[in-house]
Order: C-alpha cells, then sequence, then structure tokens
C-alpha cells in the first residue's frame, strides 16, 4: 500500500502541460464558467472527484489554520465554479492548485458543477485561523467603509455576482491573499477591490482582516465542534514524516 501524499500528486500533476491558448486566460475561464453555470449538480459525483482535494484541503474542506491552505466549505458555489475555472485556464496562479484543475485531474464542466456544489454544502469550521484581537474596533469600521458594500455586512459574499464569502476564513490565508490582490499578483482579482485597498497601512490590513476571520457565518453553517465528514470514514491524516 502507498499513501497518495500532497508531493506525490503534485508530481503528478505537475508532468501536465498547460493548455495552449487561443484567447485569454480570463475569456477562457470566462466560457468555462458559463458552461458550467448551465449544469445541475449531481453530488454523489462530486463526493468522488472531491476525494484528490481532501488530501490538501482536508475532508471537511477546511484547510489549516495556518492559512496553507484555505477552507473552502461552504464557499459560495458560484465562487468555487469561477475559481477552479480561472486556475485551469491560468487566470490565478498557484502551483499546488494548478495541476488539480487540469481536466485530466478534475474533470469536465460537469464534474466543476458536482464539486463546487458538494465543497459549498460542507458546513465551516467553528474553529478558523484568528488574527492578534488587539485592533477589532478599527477593524470592524473599515471593513464597514470598505469592504461590505461588495462582501456583505457579514462577509457573506454574493453568489449572484461570485463575490467570495470572507467570513471566519483562516486570518493569514486572508493576509495571503490581501498582499496578492493588492500587488496585482492575484491576476483575477477585482480592479475596484485593487484600488480600494491601496493605501491600507500594514496596522490596517491586520485589524480588518482579523475582524473578517471573525465574523462568524448564520449557526446553521458551522459544523459541531469536533464534526468529522462521514462521507470520507477511511481518509488518513497522518501525513507521513518527510525522508
Ligand atoms: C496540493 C494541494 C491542493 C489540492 C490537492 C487541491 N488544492 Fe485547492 N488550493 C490549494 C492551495 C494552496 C490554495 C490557495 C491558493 C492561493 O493561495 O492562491 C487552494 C485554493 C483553492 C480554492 C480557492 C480558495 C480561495 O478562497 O481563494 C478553491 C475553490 C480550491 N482550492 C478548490 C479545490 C478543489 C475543488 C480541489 C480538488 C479538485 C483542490 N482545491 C485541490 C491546494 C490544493
Ligand atoms: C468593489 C468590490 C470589492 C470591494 C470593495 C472589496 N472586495 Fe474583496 N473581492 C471582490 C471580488 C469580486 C473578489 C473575487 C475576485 C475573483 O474573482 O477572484 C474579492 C476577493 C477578496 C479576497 C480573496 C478571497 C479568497 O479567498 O479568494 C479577500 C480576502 C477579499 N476580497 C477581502 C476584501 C477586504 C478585506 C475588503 C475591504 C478592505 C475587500 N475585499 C473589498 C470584491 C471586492
Amino acid at each position: 500500500m502507498y499513501q497518495i501524499t500532497p508531493a506525490c500528486i503534485l508530481a503528478a500533476g505537475l508532468l501536465v502541460a498547460p493548455p495552449l491558448l487561443a484567447q485569454t486566460p480570463a475569456e477562457v475561464a470566462d466560457r468555462e464558467y458559463a458552461d458550467v453555470m448551465t449544469r445541475s449538480p449531481n453530488l454523489e459525483n462530486g463526493r468522488q472527484v472531491y476525494l484528490t482535494c481532501a488530501v490538501c484541503h482536508l475532508p471537511e474542506g477546511w484547510g489549516t489554520a495556518d492559512g496553507t491552505y484555505p477552507q473552502i466549505a461552504g464557499q459560495l458555489r458560484t465562487v468555487i465554479i469561477k475559481q477552479l475555472a480561472d486556475f485551469r485556464a491560468g487566470n490565478r496562479i498557484n502551483p499546488l492548485m494548478y495541476p488539480f484543475s487540469v481536466p485530466q485531474v478534475l474533470g469536465n464542466a460537469q464534474d466543476i458543477a458536482d464539486v463546487a456544489a458538494y465543497v459549498a454544502q460542507l458546513p465551516m469550521t467553528p474553529h478558523n485561523g484568528l488574527g492578534p484581537g488587539t485592533d477589532l474596533e478599527r477593524g470592524a469600521a473599515l471593513y464597514r467603509d470598505n469592504c461590505a458594500d461588495c462582501h456583505g455586512a457579514q462577509g457573506e459574499g454574493d453568489d449572484e455576482e461570485h463575490i467570495p464569502a470572507i467570513a471566519a476564513q483562516h486570518y493569514l490565508h486572508l493576509m495571503r491573499q490581501f498582499d496578492s490582490i493588492r500587488s496585482g499578483a492575484r491576476t483575477n482579482a477585482d480592479p475596484e477591490m485593487v484600488e480600494q485597498i491601496q493605501g491600507f497601512t500594514p496596522a490596517e490590513q491586520a485589524a480588518v482582516l482579523d475582524y473578517t476571520a471573525r465574523l462568524r457565518p448564520p449557526p446553521e453553517r458551522l459544523a459541531a465542534d469536533g464534526w468529522r465528514n462521514p462521507d470520507f470514514p477511511d481518509f488518513v491524516r497522518e501525513r507521513p514524516a518527510q525522508p
């Protein structure tokens, strides 16, 4: 028996070359998004597709509190679809995600519809990674003035406009995304958001994202303490030690 680790899946995935593009990555992603949105999701197939994702995002979809892997459980379905289409088209660059987004691994538009619906219905962790908690009033004011219009007063996002839910996301993942959105490294960023956050000082950034990480989704969207995803009873959680 061998174990499927992130490293060996990554090694396999890197053998798959990026596609030749006749259109811009954003155009290719848009077209795929539109295609996926016409499909009715099949949750059982979504669960099966999710098996490879669970290696990094864990069976619960909670990622890791240190932000290495984002929480994707409970993310809006349209956001998951857009991000997968973007990774696959090269409109969002990440060397870990890319190999899992290609058709040979993730499958076709129907598989994207299925896995997105599966992930969206997973309950969220009650224990996401938080910041220091020292500047939350300032964080709340900054959030209200700079973020709530798009991401919603409770960080719930907007399904129709595929604006991400950001409540209860790991603080360090939010910090990384904020940095890469502001610097332009995240090529699928919203240009209006980029402009909105240009002037943030490091202290303001930390305050607003600490506040964001502490926003709670509605209680029925949160898992109970110690919940394990019963769909993956045989999942091996121990990561083997690095040789
Ligand atoms: C090898 C580890 C790994 C695997 C396997 C993996 N991911 Fe990811 N995923 C990541 C990392 C790391 C990020 C964060 C990328 C970044 O920082 O831009 C991410 C980001 C995402 C995001 C965007 C989240 C956000 O909030 O920005 C989605 C959606 C996602 N993954 C879904 C999936 C799905 C669905 C699968 C299975 C088909 C999968 N991932 C497999 C590592 C992985
Ligand atoms: C003009 C609307 C707008 C404003 C204002 C805005 N955002 Fe965003 N934000 C977006 C959109 C749209 C995306 C997703 C872009 C994409 O498709 O990848 C996003 C993405 C993000 C992400 C990445 C989420 C993820 O997991 O991938 C974070 C974090 C974020 N915003 C935080 C903030 C914070 C904090 C503020 C306020 C300081 C803010 N945003 C203001 C529209 C906005």
